[in-house]
């Protein structure tokens, strides 16, 4: 069904129950990455090299912090206990990889890697529900995509600059896996019953594995130009969809 037939929902009651349901998962999922996400760039203000630098990454976290209260006013809309919901939670960086070790960042490396990564990613996902049906979670989504952006730009900007140096860029490639599959997992599993409704009722245009190949696409070009390359399939403990190209060709 095309989207110009898909029916766009204004308010809460004008949903069904399933489409209430989906609603709530993907908001759900989308907001504790945010607050975790503002939680990691706190992390990552003791590491930053310049007082610009330092500026930019408070401005971030405060950024987050607004993405996931516009979120949260939306899930506090269908009844969801927001006080309840921010206790019960992976915190920082763990949210990304469940893993505790990745609750702290622990250098300017590990930074750059997580907003490289997690923020491109982020910008895939999330521009996926500003084509939406849920009216509101498009429009909460616009400005969020445009943030988004800003902070994917500088995540690029300083792997660039830091790769520039081979010492530093053989820690690059060693340490990458761990963020770039904390990305992957942004996009979920392709293919599955919840993607297709999804694509039925129009809450996104393309399935998991489409968005996670697109996403694929625009971090190899930066990749190469960084020196670096993406993990290989085998190097990965996370079922890739058959869609994404891990190749550097
Ligand atoms: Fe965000
Ligand atoms: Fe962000």
């Amino acid at each position: 069904m095309s989207q110009a037939t898909q029916k766009m929902i204004t308010k809460p009651r004008e949903m069904t129950d399933a489409y209430r349901k989906m609603v709530i998962t993907l908001m759900d999922r989308q907001a504790s990455r945010e607050i975790s996400t503002s939680e990691v760039f706190g992390q990552c203000l003791q590491f930053a090299p310049t007082v610009e630098d330092k500026l930019r990454l408070l401005r971030f976290a405060g950024e987050e912090v607004r993405h996931f209260k516009a979120i949260a006013d939306l899930m506090a809309e269908l009844g969801v206990d927001i006080d309840a919901y921010l206790k019960n939670r992976l915190p920082a960086g763990s949210r990304f990889t469940h893993d505790p070790a990745n609750e702290q960042i622990h250098d300017w490396i590990e930074a750059t890697l997580f907003n490289f990564f997690i923020d491109r990613a982020a910008t895939f996902q999330l521009s996926e529900y500003v084509k939406g049906t849920y009216e509101p979670l498009a429009r909460a989504n616009r400005s969020i995509v445009a943030e988004e952006e800003g902070h994917q730009n500088f995540g690029e900007a300083c792997l660039l600059e830091l790769c520039k140096d081979p010492a530093v860029r053989a820690q690059f490639q060693a340490r990458l896996k761990t963020w770039f599959v904390g990305a992957m997992r942004i996009f979920g599993r392709a293919g599955t019953p919840g993607n297709r409704y999804c694509l039925e009722v129009g809450l996104k245009t393309r399935d998991s594995g489409e968005i996670a190949a697109a996403w694929l696409d625009d971090v190899r070009p930066v990749l190469k130009r960084a020196g670096l390359r993406l993990p290989r399939r085998e190097e990965l403990d996370i079922d890739v969809p058959p869609q994404c190209n891990l190749s550097m060709g």
